[in-house]
């Protein structure tokens, strides 16, 4: 199998404080994985590692075959990178910085489609200081993936983006031909998103897997809606069946949902804190 990045017993401490307790993950090219995990869990840390930008403590990390300790200009420039807190270049101006950016790759996009793409081509002559938070964080987007990168990290990539502008984010991210890790707290967007999903809880990796096998692993209820009630079950068929003696009949207007990756995440994450 092709894997794009492979961590084995990764740790990781800022002092005292073990923020990585042996993480294991593998990526493989092509597939989307969303990071998921509360304030401070690690999710910065780990991708920061990832891409050779912290030391890490200890373990195995192969990122495009390469140790990210020892990557060099040419491993950097297959990865590319959207940060959680990057406040750079006030001065520039956005299409400049754009095009500067793009000069270091081998096969970059075309910087004014690319700004059209993101909403931000009526901006390419702005200063980058004077753009609202989420026109900043929409050319964060750009200069993640200008080079066109065999790997994205995208690290809460919409924060602070318009309904509009998440959406449209979200279908160009489906439309790259890239392996991507990705960390939000908008569980609806990692729902969207990720072919997979690891959540980091307590400095390990607590689950790892589709949205249904984290739903299948947390044992989250699902909810059962009909006419006259709503009831979270574990069993919803079982519900259903009773009801369906209740009513000598079809269960007027039933509906059952399964539970939402929010839900599945809500209820594992509640658990290890009790
Ligand atoms: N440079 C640093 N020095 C000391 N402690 C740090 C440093 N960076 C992060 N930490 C601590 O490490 C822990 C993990 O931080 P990290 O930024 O990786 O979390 P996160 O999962 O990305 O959180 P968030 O969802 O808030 O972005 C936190 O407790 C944080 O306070
Ligand atoms: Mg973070």
């Amino acid at each position: 199998m092709d894997t794009v990045i492979n961590v084995r017993g990764l740790r990781m401490s800022y002092g005292e404080r073990q923020v990585l307790r042996g993480i294991d993950l593998d990526l493989r090219r092509g597939e989307t994985v969303a990071l998921l995990g509360p304030n401070g869990a690690g999710k910065t840390t780990t991708i920061e590692i990832l891409q050779g930008l912290r030391t890490r403590a200890a373990g195995e990390v192969r990122v495009l075959g390469e140790d990210p300790a020892r990557g060099g200009d040419a491993w950097r420039a297959r990865l590319g990178t959207v940060l959680q807190d990057w406040r750079d270049h006030p001065r520039w101006h956005v299409r400049t910085l754009l095009d500067h950016v793009a000069a270091h790759y081998p096969t970059p996009w075309d910087t004014g489609e690319l700004l059209k793409t993101l909403g931000l081509d009526g901006h390419a002559t702005a200063r980058v200081r004077d753009l609202s938070g989420g026109q900043r964080r929409r050319l964060d987007v750009a200069l993640g993936i200008v080079g066109r990168p065999e790997l994205l990290f995208l690290d809460e990539p919409t924060t602070g983006f318009d309904p509009e502008a998440r959406r449209e984010f979200h279908e160009l991210i489906e439309s790259l031909d890239t392996t991507v890790l990705l960390t939000t707290h908008d569980l609806a967007e990692a729902e969207r998103l990720a072919d997979r999903v690891a959540v980091l809880l307590d400095g390990r990796i607590a689950v790892f897997g589709t949205p249904q096998e984290v739903a299948a692993a947390v044992q989250a209820p699902s909810l059962v809606r009909w006419r006259d009630g709503t009831e979270q079950t574990d069993d919803p068929s079982e519900l259903a069946w009773r009801l369906h003696q209740r009513y000598g009949g079809p269960v007027p207007e039933l509906e059952i949902r399964r539970p939402s990756l929010e839900e599945s995440y809500l209820n594992l994450v509640e658990r290890s804190a009790a």
